[in-house]
């Protein structure tokens, strides 16, 4: 299987006023074609630290010290942002955290589609335009042609965020990169927007690396998970192996952090006000949280 990316012993720091603080000590992993990565860890650890330093979008105080990024032959940290440029949005697609970070906010969604296909020499006709509208549909928009009018501030954060998943495979990207690309969104178009992001990546022989907290994500959706901890991959594998047998102490706990369906409930006891003392009117806050758990 050949390798679209390949990430080799990258490190990270951000430089304030308090001193250097090192986010990444070494991290490598690789994405071969036609598969689904995830980055899995806890918040701080480093997954949006690692995707912006591989599309080159990591802002000062951050910068990459260390390492090397192949992708698909080319030695991205040594390319010019000129160069970088052209591989942003045609090679490579982003859906960064922050959707509205990615949006023009004067310039009509529809004009924004136009920019990206006008940068890298793609002519802008109507059967592009109809290229973004269905893009807008697959993700879950319902009126698309109103979208396509309107402007980033007139859309709700999950709307943004179906926006710039659109924009980010609207030229076929060899390899999409997506920081918590779902998060805004509610399950079930979560899993419509997670179907179409497979069906137009490796689908169709691409590949994608996708930051996520939801390890039910990552068990649907990816073949292989690397789990970071405080700026280090601690464990990578396949999926099934890694959640069937995971070695490192931080990976099973991680794992064992998830409500389970068939995880039995704790009653109190009777001594303790548990259920059978009064009936309470409103549910208990640990039990709605443990099925809120359980529907998520
Ligand atoms: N602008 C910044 N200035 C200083 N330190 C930063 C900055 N951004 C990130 N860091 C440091 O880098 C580490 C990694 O941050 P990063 O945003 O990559 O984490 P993350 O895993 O994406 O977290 P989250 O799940 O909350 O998005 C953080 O712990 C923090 O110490
Ligand atoms: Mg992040």
């Amino acid at each position: 299987m050949n390798k679209t990316l390949q990430v080799r012993e990258l490190e990270a720091e951000f430089h304030t006023p308090r001193g250097v603080v090192r986010a990444l000590h070494g991290v490598s992993f690789e994405v071969q074609d036609n598969e689904i990565v995830g980055i899995v860890g806890e918040s701080g650890s480093g997954k949006s630290t690692v995707v912006r330093s591989i599309t080159k979008l990591l802002m000062p105080p951050g910068k990459v010290s260390a390492g090397n990024i192949d992708f698909s032959g080319r030695s991205l940290l040594d390319l010019p942002e000129r160069e970088m440029r052209r591989i942003r949005g045609k090679e490579i697609g982003f859906i960064a955290q922050n959707p509205f970070s990615a949006l023009n906010p004067v310039t009509r969604i529809e004009k924004q589609f136009a920019h990206i296909a006008k940068a890298h020499g793609v002519k802008v006709d109507a059967s592009e335009r109809s290229r973004a509208l269905q893009l807008l549909e697959s993700t879950g928009v319902r009126d698309p042609e109103r979208v396509m009018r309107g402007y980033a501030h007139e859309l709700s954060g999950g709307m943004a965020q179906r926006v710039v998943i659109a924009m980010a495979l609207y030229l076929n990207p060899q390899l999409v990169i997506a920081d918590e690309p779902t998060t805004a969104l509610d399950l079930t178009v979560q899993r419509q927007v997670l179907d179409t992001l497979r069906r137009l990546t490796v689908g169709s022989g691409r590949s994608m690396l996708i930051v996520t907290h939801d390890l039910g994500v990552v068990a649907s959706y990816c073949n292989r998970v690397l789990v970071m901890y405080r700026g280090n991959i601690v464990e990578q594998g396949l999926v099934d192996d890694v959640f069937v047998r995971p070695q490192h102490p931080y990976t099973i706990s991680l794992l064992n952090s998830v409500v389970r369906p068939e995880d039995e409930m704790q009653y109190v006891p009777e001594s303790a006000g548990g259920p059978d003392s009064a009936e309470p009117e409103t549910p208990d806050p640990s039990e709605a949280q443990l099925s809120e758990a359980r529907r998520s």
